[in-house]
Parts: structure tokens; C-alpha cells; sequence
């Protein structure tokens, strides 16, 4: 049996109402949505907004409309930063976001000259809502989070940055890649001004759908125009959500599937998968640490994390443990730097990466003996090796 255990990279498999609830779709609906007048035109209407409504609610959000769907987190990342900041502005992140975050930021501070002010996380990823508060000057426009970093898993303090936030008048967005679908979130609670999600991981939805929930006073300029299939005659964009950021025909089939995941999620409940996933992360931890070799990052406390482990093999790299671990044991990790270089900087391993487990639902026990006895054997092979 293949053991997948890069959740923190898409979530597989995916729950059975989410492919069939597409495959419906798409064998017998397939119309747009926002255009037609015709029955199936207005069911994929109505498949939209129901999504939009299940957002909503998911992340106790009291305003549909304001749910903008993208393809990923990352073009929702960038049309909310690149149509909010604007030249001077100053904006306060973490230093150990994504490159979603990062890479949008540095293009803007190249750009437009806006000044990028980052608050620095301790070894273990974790930043400080104290920090923040330090960070903010007159000139703060926005504060920008990951809600739990990919590389090291640590939880960041939202719900105080939120409150810090709040006092200030200052928007918060945060990006949930890492959260959405394993712990619980809400925006109105946490002050979250701008949330960005992506539908594929803990959300369980398929590859091609995210998107933003936003408080509705917010002015974000849309990144890019085009037919919203409504005010055609009208030469700009709407000025009203969605359609203000939404051009272009819209994924519905990913729209449905991502509502299907959220259906799941509710059925299944959000605690349940919050600690199952727990469960497999002390697990995993113990099982990773009767190895003597390993080498563990991060808080190692399911309090302080997502499901996500970084770890390394002393002395071996770890493009070639993940390699050998596919080909021989069928055990799916990734290896590298995660998209997230400053997170490794922390870490310590800029130069060589690490590898990374990403739990997900799905995974079991059965899953993480058979990465460690794969482990195990790839240590003996190298010693075997290392004497002939
Ligand atoms: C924290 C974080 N932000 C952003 C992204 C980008 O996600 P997507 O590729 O779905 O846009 C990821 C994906 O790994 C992530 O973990």
C-alpha cells in the first residue's frame, strides 16, 4: 500500500462526495455560471452561491457576496495585496511566510516602493503579537500572516495579532493554506480582514479553486478585468463583490467540489479532524525520534502546530532519502525548501532543505510505519554501502 503523506502540499484522497459531486457536474450540468438564463445556467448559479454561502459560514463570515473565488491561494494573496497597497504604504509580515506572500511583497516593494516591515519568528517559527505591535508605525497599511507556516508547521497567535489589529483600526488578512480545513478559524472573532484560502488542501477540494472572503469596506482594485457576465455596457469592472474581482468564467466544477469538501468537513466535524491529525502528529513524533539519527524542526508540540514535520537524516540529503523512500517503500514525502527560504534560514538549513511530512485525515498509524521502517532501511543501506 502507497503511503501519501504530503497533505501539507495538496490533500489526497479526496472524500468520494467531492469527485462525485464533480463528476455530476460535469456529466450533467457543465453550464457557466453568471451568464445563461437557461435552467442549467441558474443551477450553476445556484451551485456558485451556495459555495460562497458555505464559506461564509465555515469561516463565520456574515456576508456571502464578499467571498471571491480565484484559482489558489496565491492569486488571491496576490490581487488582494497588489490591489490594496499602494506606493509608501507600509505593511508588517512574518519572516517565515511562503513565497506566495513573500515573493507578491518584494514585487511590490520593487515596484511601488512600498516598505516591507518583518517581524522576526524565533528558531522554532513562532512570532510574538507584542512584535507586531512594536511594527506598527503611522504609515501601517495592512498586517499580513500566515496562519501556520508549511515549513515548520508553528501556529501563529492570530487571534491577538487580530485584537491588536482591531485597536489600531489596521486590516488584518491572513493566508490560511496551511489551516483552512484542519483548525478551526473565525474571522470575526480573530478580526481577520481578508482571508485568503486555497480549496485543494485541508479544504479537500480539488487542484484550481481558492479565493478571498473579505470585509465588505474594503477597496481592493481588481488585478485583472474582463466580463463578470452582467453591467456589459458598463466600461469598468463592477464596484461591487464579487464581480469587482472575479473576470473571466468561473471554475465551477472546482466550485462544486470544494463545497462538497466543505460538506465533509461539517459532517465529519472540524474537532474530529483537528485531533486525529493531533494524534498522528504525536505519533509520528515519537516513532521519527526512536530513530537516532533524525533530526526534528519546529515546536514538536501538536499545541503549536499544524500537521506539518520537517525533518532530516544526519549527514544524508534529503532529496535522496525522499527519492528512495518513494521508489522502494511507496512512501510520498517532499523534500527541498518548501517554497518558504526564510523558514529554513531559522531552521538552519538553508544550504541542504528537509524533508517534510504532511499529515492529512486520511493518513493512519499504518502510514507512519511504514515511513519509519523505509527510514530505517535507507540508513541501513547507506551503512551497508558505506562498507563494501
Ligand atoms: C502557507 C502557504 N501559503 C501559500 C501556499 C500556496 O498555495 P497554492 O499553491 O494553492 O496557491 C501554500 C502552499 O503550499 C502554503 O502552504
Amino acid at each position: 500500500m502507497a503511503a501519501y503523506l504530503d497533505n501539507a502540499a495538496t490533500s489526497f484522497p479526496k472524500p468520494s462526495n467531492v469527485i462525485e459531486s464533480m463528476t455530476t457536474f460535469m456529466a450533467l450540468n457543465g453550464a457557466t455560471s453568471g451568464r445563461g438564463a437557461y435552467q442549467k445556467a441558474l443551477l450553476s448559479d445556484q451551485l456558485v452561491f451556495q459555495a460562497r454561502s458555505k464559506i461564509a459560514r465555515f469561516f463565520n463570515h456574515s456576508d456571502p457576496k464578499t467571498v471571491v473565488f480565484t484559482k489558489n491561494v496565491t492569486e488571491a494573496i496576490n490581487i488582494a495585496l497588489k490591489g490594496f497597497l499602494k506606493s509608501g504604504d507600509q505593511v508588517i509580515t512574518s519572516s517565515v511566510e511562503h513565497n506566495a506572500v513573500w515573493r507578491c511583497l518584494k514585487m511590490l516593494e520593487k515596484n511601488e516602493g512600498i516598505c516591507i516591515n518583518v517581524v522576526p519568528a524565533d528558531k522554532n517559527g513562532q512570532t510574538t503579537a507584542e512584535s507586531v505591535e512594536h511594527a506598527l508605525t503611522s504609515k501601517t497599511k495592512l498586517i499580513i500572516f500566515n496562519h501556520a507556516s508549511n515549513v515548520l508547521g508553528t501556529i501563529q497567535p492570530i487571534q491577538a495579532i487580530g485584537e491588536i489589529a482591531n485597536l489600531r483600526r489596521i486590516p488584518l488578512m491572513v493566508d490560511t493554506a496551511q489551516t483552512a480545513g484542519h483548525f478551526p478559524i473565525d474571522m470575526l472573532n480573530s478580526h481577520i480582514d481578508i482571508l485568503a484560502f486555497t480549496g485543494h488542501k485541508g479544504l479537500m477540494g480539488p487542484m484550481g479553486v481558492g479565493g478571498l472572503v473579505l470585509s465588505p469596506d474594503l477597496n481592493i482594485e481588481p488585478l485583472i478585468s474582463g466580463g463578470t457576465g452582467g453591467d456589459s455596457a458598463y466600461p469598468y469592472q463592477p464596484d461591487y463583490y464579487p464581480n469587482h474581482l472575479e473576470a473571466g468564467t468561473l471554475n465551477v466544477p472546482g466550485i462544486v467540489g470544494l463545497s462538497s469538501g466543505i460538506d465533509f468537513i461539517n459532517e465529519t466535524g472540524l474537532e474530529r479532524i483537528h485531533s486525529k491529525i493531533k494524534m498522528l502528529y504525536n505519533y509520528t513524533v515519537d516513532q521519527l525520534n526512536t530513530i537516532p539519527s533524525i533530526e526534528l524542526y519546529g515546536p514538536i508540540d501538536a499545541q503549536k502546530t499544524v500537521g506539518v514535520i520537517p525533518f532530516n537524516l544526519k549527514g544524508y540529503p534529503p532529496e535522496e532519502i525522499a527519492f528512495y523512500l518513494d521508489q522502494q517503500h511507496h512512501v510520498m514525502i517532499r523534500a527541498g525548501l518548501h517554497c518558504a527560504p526564510s523558514a529554513h534560514q531559522l531552521m538552519g538549513t538553508i544550504e541542504r532543505g528537509a524533508c517534510r511530512i504532511g499529515l492529512g485525515y486520511y493518513n493512519s498509524k499504518e502510514d507512519i510505519d511504514q515511513l519509519v521502517i523505509g527510514l530505517r532501511q535507507y540508513l541501513k543501506s547507506k551503512r551497508v554501502s558505506s562498507c563494501i
